[in-house]
């Protein structure tokens, strides 16, 4: 059987997660959070005193201990990390920042998208991250871009830390943003960028509803085309 497979890449905070995961639940789609498998082994490195920015060799040569296990419950996608179930602690300001830094290492990005290929094939999914479109399902059925001004995904952010009672600055989380913004678009491996063929859409004067009903009539219209 073939399954059909949405791809959404985009920034932080430009509603790819949210959304996804809205639209995955109303067609009866596997929403993959790619971007939770970065943030787990960020966790990994912060747990075991390893600085990923600057110790790259001593993370690559333990990374065959990072065991990401993912399950599927009425509350969405669950993380554990060597069977801890870690999903609240990597949505954390430290994890965000310490993702964008393992996600340059070529060997961290091989072990995942090989994980995220292999669920793509078992299920009609929808998966979010930064290089899904071009690299990791280049057929995907329908490939979004989904982006929004930099100031209203600070704010995003802002607000969903602060209702999820996690700590949460405003400057702060605008300054990581603006560091993993850059981070990501300049890294040499998978750099997050627009693919040709994916559909630019920008949220910026959509509301949550709004952006959700965008990004569904988009997959029907092309897949049941
Ligand atoms: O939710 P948010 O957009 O803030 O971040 P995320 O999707 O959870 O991703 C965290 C970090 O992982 C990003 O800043 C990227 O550096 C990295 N990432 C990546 O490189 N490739 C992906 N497919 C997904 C995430
Ligand atoms: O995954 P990504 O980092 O791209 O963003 P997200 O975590 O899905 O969205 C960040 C926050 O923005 C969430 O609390 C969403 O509910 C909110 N959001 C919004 O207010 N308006 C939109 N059009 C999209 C998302």
């Amino acid at each position: 059987m073939k399954y059909i497979s949405v791809a959404v890449d985009g920034p932080a905070g430009a509603g790819k997660s949210s959304v996804s995961k809205a639209v995955a639940k109303s067609l009866g789609y596997t929403y993959i959070d790619t971007g939770a498998m970065y943030r787990a082994v960020a966790l990994f490195a912060i747990n075991n005193g390893i600085d990923a920015k600057n110790e790259t060799e001593k993370l690559v040569s333990r990374l065959n201990e990072v065991e990401i296990d993912i399950k599927y419950t009425d509350e969405g996608q669950q993380i554990y990390l060597l069977g801890e179930n870690v999903s609240k602690r990597i949505r954390e300001e430290d994890v965000s920042v310490g993702a964008s830094n393992v996600a340059v290492i070529p060997e961290v990005r091989k072990k995942l998208v090989e994980l995220q290929r292999k669920m793509a094939e078992s299920a009609n999914v929808i998966m979010d991250g930064r290089d899904i479109c071009s690299y990791v399902l280049p057929n995907a059925d329908v490939k979004i871009f989904l982006t929004a001004s930099a100031e209203s995904r600070a704010k995003r952010r802002y607000d969903e830390l602060c209702e999820k009672g996690i700590e949460c600055d405003f400057e702060k989380i605008k300054a990581d943003m603006e560091y993993r913004d850059k981070n990501d678009s300049q890294r040499a491996v998978a750099p997050l960028k627009k693919a040709d063929d994916a559909i630019l859409i920008d949220t910026t004067e959509y509301d949550f509803d709004g952006a959700v009903k965008l990004v569904k009539d988009l997959i029907l219209e092309k897949t049941e085309g």
